[in-house]
C-alpha cells in the first residue's frame, strides 16, 4: 500500500538560456552576498561574470575553492567569512559540492553548538540557516532542488549525508548553455549519478504507487535516450536541457512519495569515495550491479518490472529476465566510460576489509529498503564488485 507522505518543495526553478540575469529579481537588493565557487570552471567559461553583471550593486563577496566532495574544513573556513563580513544571503555557483557545501555553510553559519553535529545528527540538529540560491553547472547530483547534502571530514575519511527542510535553496537557476564546457567525464557521471538516484527510490518493493513508477521508468529511460548524445562532441541545447531538467526531477523528492526507498548503493559508494576519492558516481556504479544481484530476492517483483518496462525484457523465465536487467545495467554504464568492478579502479580485497570496516564505524550496519544490508551483506556485495 501507498505509504503516507507530505510533499512540499517550496525551491523556485528558474529554467532555460540567458536566466542568470533575473538573479537581479531574484535576490533582495539589499542583500549582503557570499557566492560560493568550487575551482576554476565558473571564472575560466564566464558564468562567474554573468552572476557579478546580474548583481549589480550589491554587496558581493567570493568564497573559492569548494573542492569535489566538499570538505567540512574548507567549509569552516566559509562559516568564518560570512560572519567576520556579516553575510545574509549566499549563492551556490557550480555542481553538486559547491550547493551541498553551501548548504553545510547555511546551516552552520547560524548553528549553536558544534557544526560537525549538523553531520553526525543526520541534520535533525538544523533548527535554522541563512537563505541560499542556486547557480546550477553540472546536471548530476540534484541538489539544487532539494534539502540533502554530503559533506567530508578531511582528517577521518568521514563523509556523511544531512538533510533538513531549512537548507532548500529558495531558487535555482538552470541554464543549460552553462554546462557546454562541462568534460565528458562530468557528463556521463551526471548521467550515472542521476540514474542510480531514480533507482533507489523505485527499485525495492511493490507498493501500487502507480504514478511514482511510471514517472521513475519514464526518467530512467530519458536518461537511456539521451546518453549517447549527450557525450558526443559538441554540446546540443536540447540535449543539456532535457538532461538538466531529468537530473533535478531524479531528486527533487517526487519519485520519493509514498514509496520504500533504498540508498544502500549511495551509502557503500560514499566510503569508497571518502577512502580512495573515486568520483561520486563511479563507485555507484561499481556497487549497483552487485547488489541488484545480491538483494535479487527482496527485489525480484520490481527487478521483473524493471526488466519490462525499462529495458523491454519480454522473454525467457524470471530468473533469466533478471540477469538480463542487471546485466542491461552494467552495459549501460559501461557505454558511459565508467568501470563497474573494483579492478577497475586499482582496488583488490583489501578494500573490501577497509570499507566494510568503515561502514561498521559510520554505523551503516543496517541498509536498504529492509534494513537488512548488514556489514555481512555489504562484504558480499562488494566480493561480487571485485
Ligand atoms: O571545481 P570546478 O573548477 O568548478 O570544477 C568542477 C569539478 O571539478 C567541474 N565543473 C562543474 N561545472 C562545470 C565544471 N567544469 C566545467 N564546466 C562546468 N560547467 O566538475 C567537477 C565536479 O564537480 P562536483 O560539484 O563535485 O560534481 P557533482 O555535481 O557530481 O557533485 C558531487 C557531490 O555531490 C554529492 C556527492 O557525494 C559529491 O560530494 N551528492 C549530493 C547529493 C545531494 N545533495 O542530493 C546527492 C548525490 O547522491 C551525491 O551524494
Ligand atoms: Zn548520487
Amino acid at each position: 500500500m501507498m505509504q503516507n507522505f507530505v510533499f512540499h518543495n517550496p525551491t523556485k526553478v528558474v529554467f532555460g538560456q540567458d536566466t542568470i540575469q533575473q538573479l537581479d529579481q531574484l535576490i533582495p537588493t539589499n542583500a549582503r552576498v557570499l557566492v560560493l565557487l568550487g575551482g576554476q570552471s565558473a571564472k575560466t567559461n564566464g558564468t562567474l561574470d554573468l552572476v557579478r553583471q546580474a548583481l549589480g550593486n550589491r554587496q558581493v563577496s567570493e568564497f573559492n575553492g569548494i573542492e569535489p566532495n566538499p570538505t567540512y574544513e574548507t567549509l569552516m573556513e566559509a562559516v568564518a567569512q560570512v560572519k567576520r563580513e556579516q553575510i545574509d544571503y549566499l549563492l551556490a555557483v557550480g555542481g553538486g559540492s559547491v550547493i551541498d557545501g553551501t548548504k553545510f555553510v547555511a546551516a552552520a553559519a547560524v548553528f549553536d553548538g558544534d557544526p560537525w553535529d549538523i553531520l553526525t545528527s543526520w541534520g535533525k540538529a538544523v533548527t535554522r540557516a541563512l537563505p541560499l540560491g542556486v547557480v546550477l553547472t553540472l546536471p548530476a547530483t540534484g541538489s539544487e532542488t532539494n534539502c540533502n547534502a554530503v559533506v567530508t571530514r578531511r582528517a577521518t575519511h568521514s563523509k556523511r549525508p544531512f538533510n533538513s527542510p531549512h537548507v532548500y535553496a529558495q531558487f535555482a537557476v538552470l541554464d543549460p548553455t552553462r554546462t557546454y564546457t562541462l568534460p565528458k567525464r562530468q557528463i556521463a557521471n551526471g548521467l550515472a549519478d542521476a540514474f542510480v538516484h531514480i533507482i533507489e527510490q523505485y527499485l525495492t518493493y511493490p507498493v501500487q504507487a502507480m504514478a511514482q513508477d511510471r514517472f521513475a521508468e519514464g526518467l530512467l529511460q530519458t536518461l537511456i535516450e539521451l546518453a549517447p548524445g549527450a557525450l558526443a562532441d559538441q554540446p546540443d541545447y536540447q540535449q543539456r536541457a532535457n538532461l538538466m531538467w531529468t537530473a533535478s526531477l531524479a531528486l527533487n523528492g517526487l519519485l520519493a512519495t509514498g514509496v520504500p526507498q533504498d540508498w544502500a548503493t549511495h551509502m557503500i559508494g560514499h566510503e569508497l569515495t571518502a577512502r580512495y576519492g573515486i568520483d561520486h558516481a563511479r563507485t555507484l556504479a561499481m556497487v549497483l550491479p552487485a547488489l541488484m544481484q545480491v538483494q535479487r530476492h527482496t527485489k525480484h517483483a520490481k527487478l521483473l518490472q524493471y526488466a519490462e518496462r525499462v529495458w523491454h525484457i519480454t522473454t525467457g523465465d524470471d530468473a533469466e529476465r533478471i540477469d538480463e536487467a542487471i546485466a542491461r545495467t552494467r552495459q549501460f554504464f559501461e557505454s558511459l566510460g565508467i568501470g563497474t568492478t573494483l579492478r577497475d579502479y586499482d582496488l583488490d580485497e583489501r578494500a573490501i576489509d577497509e570499507v566494510v570496516a568503515q561502514l561498521i564505524q559510520h554505523g551503516m550496519v543496517a541498509l536498504g529498503e529492509h534494513q537488512d544490508i548488514t556489514p555481512d551483506v555489504s562484504r558480499r556485495i562488494l566480493s561480487l564488485a571485485l
